[in-house]
């Protein structure tokens, strides 16, 4: 490749990286929240198998496309000779725009909480609207945040992303493990558990299932072309599935280990699950409180710096995608594409920030048919972006692979660096979902999704008659 654009320096360094930019808010504050609302252990499960089925062979391709283009996830299309479909690169571009447009206000929240907690005050979980409704102070924390993400970005792969992730990913798992240990000797944490890991499958309802669904691509940061970008700095001596495979199972497991943490916590408080965005933010400074000042001050900053820290991996991944569009296709020195970007997501992020108590219009934005209450900005941007886009993204990648790049190709790139590979039963299955399990399944619980969200016309209920 004529340009120099930089790499991953070791095979470690991209399993954190993409880790790392999978990691995130997703895991720690969505997931619990998720599952609170859609059932306790029901929603876990299905949760796992959307990850393992339908997720992580999307991950396989979009780690191949960008590794055998070296491209952004625009140009990746373009490179591999098929124009028109570059349509999902610009798609994916805008997933990433606006998830990090929002993601940023919650991951100032965590940082927030984080000086919040250290300077003694826990009865900020008490005050979490005055909280989100300071947009002066959030707008602060949003800045400092945005800005350090663009330091990292503009110091390129190796020198900024893969430092970053090989410092914060080992520590954050070190916090996880503590407060882990720390939460299940409290009382009643056993029914927390008993919530988290008794399956009732009377609760799996089409809610459920598509929020599972967009859960899974959200977590694995996957269907925008996050990991298209991530995999074109992939070195060639690389397996792909096995990297893959990994990657999935770090992300799966810190969801699992946060569900592990936050559900004695919450239980031990005697609160209710079902507290949505606000749940870990209302109910554990309370939690911490009740620990005494310094044990307080330790457990609980220790859990929001865990909680930036791994928001900052994904913000950097989340920020690489368009920054990489506009170094490869449009010539943009770095730094100046990393700083661009990161202004233009900032602003686009200002009604999501205001959306959470500063400004009454934009806090209850709009009704959707069929819905009991209306929907504030911040996640009418994530049902568009999360539940909508992502499945959607993913649906195309996998028929454009199964379709147009075709099989042979595919295979042939994830061969490289992986010999033992030809003939496995692991790239059998990854081929079988590409064609038929990804695009039916993906096809049609997007389309479930769209209609009843935006319409109001429940079709899985029509088809199961329930
Ligand atoms: N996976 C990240 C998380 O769980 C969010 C993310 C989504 C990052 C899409 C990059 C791309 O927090």
């Amino acid at each position: 490749m004529a340009i120099q654009r930089g790499g991953f320096s070791s095979r470690l360094g991209f399993i954190l990286a993409a880790a790392g930019s999978a990691v995130g808010l997703g895991n720690i504050w969505k997931f619990p929240f998720e599952v609170g609302k859609g059932g306790g252990a029901a929603f876990v499960v299905m949760y796992l198998l959307f990850c393992f089925i339908l997720c992580f062979p999307v991950m396989v391709a979009e780690i191949a496309i960008g590794r055998n283009t070296q491209r952004n996830a625009v140009g990746a299309f373009k490179a591999l000779g098929y124009k028109g479909w570059s349509g999902i690169g610009y798609l994916g571009l805008a997933s990433g725009v606006l998830i990090l447009s929002f993601y940023n206000v919650v991951a100032a929240w965590a940082f927030g909480y984080f000086i919040e907690i250290v300077t003694g005050h826990f009865d900020i979980g008490q005050r979490f609207g005055e909280f989100t409704k300071d947009w002066i102070t959030v707008g602060a924390y949003s800045i400092l945040f945005m800005v350090g993400t663009a330091f990292v970005v503009s110091r390129g792969i190796s020198g900024g992303i893969e430092k970053a992730a090989k410092l914060l990913m080992p520590t954050l798992f070190v916090m996880i493990i503590c407060l882990i240990l720390y939460a299940v000797t409290l009382p009643n944490a056993m029914e927390g558990l008993k919530f988290y890991l008794v399956p009732d499958f009377s609760e799996i309802t089409p809610a459920v299932i598509y929020s599972a669904l967009g859960q899974a691509f959200f977590s694995l940061s996957l269907g925008m072309g996050a990991l298209i970008t991530y995999g074109s700095y992939v070195s060639k001596n690389d397996n792909i599935v096995t990297s893959a495979a990994q990657i999935t199972l770090i992300d799966v497991s810190v969801a699992v280990l946060a569900g592990f943490m936050i559900f004695p916590l919450v239980f031990s408080q005697g609160i209710e699950t079902d507290g949505g965005a606000g749940l870990i933010f209302v109910t554990l400074p309370g939690v911490f409180q009740s620990l005494g000042d310094v044990l307080g001050i330790v457990i609980g900053g220790l859990f929001f710096l865990l909680l930036s820290f791994a928001a900052f991996t994904s913000t950097i991944s989340l920020l690489e995608v368009p920054t990489a569009y506009l170094v490869d296709e449009h010539k943009v020195k770095r730094s100046k594409a990393t700083w661009v970007v990161a202004m233009v997501i900032f602003i686009v992020g200002i009604p999501s920030m205001l959306s959470n108590g500063a400004s009454e219009a934009l806090s209850q934005f709009i009704m959707l048919p069929g819905a009991v209450k209306s929907l504030d900005f911040m996640s009418f941007v994530g049902l568009i972006a999360n539940d909508t886009f992502l499945p959607l993204g993913g649906f195309l990648i996998s028929v454009f692979v199964a379709y147009v790049w075709r099989k042979h190709r595919f295979n042939q790139e994830l061969q490289i660096g992986a010999e033992s590979l030809k003939g496995s039963w692991l790239q059998s299955y990854v081929n079988i979902a590409m064609s038929y399990i990804c695009p039916v399944l993906l096809g049609l619980i997007f389309l479930v999704t769209v209609m009843d969200k935006f319409f109001g016309i429940k079709l899985l209920e029509k088809i199961i008659g329930s």
